[in-house]
């Protein structure tokens, strides 16, 4: 039977949207059903065979969607495999993505159940246009988005790879 996967996602300003259509593409390429859903409009996980979730890093937290999906959806969560990816840095300065590789895995911690089998960071995109409340956040003097260029430092062909690496790796089954 053809395997079933979910790519769900959520995103702020679009750049991990793109993301995650990028890894649903790759799994269809590759021969595995995958349906891309925002995490927010998923219902059941009935029917699934393996779920990738995406989301990006705000102000030192994974999306608010992504705390909730994995909340809401433990038990089911639980008997699948799931991988994580998330997006963060936006320049490939080691120091930023140092610093939103620990704030990524501060999160993860939280789900001690959650055992992916690879929590991947991905570059990500500094809109050009903030709306509120970011905009009002950057504007003050000393917030760290302060006069923070707009930038987009996804690196396509590492996520395509990262994509075609989980084809073997989401079959039910091969997780434990
Ligand atoms: C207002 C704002 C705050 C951000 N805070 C963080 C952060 O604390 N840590 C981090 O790694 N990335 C941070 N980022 C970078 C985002 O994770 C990155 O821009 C991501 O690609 C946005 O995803 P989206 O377009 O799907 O919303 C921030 C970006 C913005 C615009």
């Amino acid at each position: 039977m053809e395997t079933k996967i979910l790519v769900a996602y959520a995103s702020k300003y679009g750049s991990t949207e793109e993301v995650a259509e990028a890894i649903a593409a790759a799994l269809r390429e590759r021969g595995l059903s995958a349906d891309l859903q925002p995490m927010r409009k998923v219902r059941t996980l009935e029917g699934y065979d393996a779920v990738v979730l995406g989301a990006p890093i705000y102000y030192g937290f994974w999306h608010t969607d992504a705390v909730n999906f994995l909340t809401k959806n433990d038990a089911a969560l639980v008997q699948r495999p799931v991988t994580v990816f998330a997006l963060g840095p936006t320049s490939t300065d080691g120091n930023e993505m140092q610093s939103s590789r620990a704030q990524f895995d501060k999160e993860l911690a939280k789900f001690p159940w959650l055992k992916p089998f690879v929590a991947k960071l991905f570059g990500g995109r500094f809109p050009t246009k903030l709306r509120f409340p970011d905009s009002m956040v950057a504007a003050l003097p000393a917030s760290p988005m302060h006069g923070k260029p707009s930038s987009d430092v996804r690196d396509w062909i590492a996520i395509r790879a990262w994509a075609n690496g989980l084809v073997a790796q989401l079959q039910p089954g091969m997780h434990q």
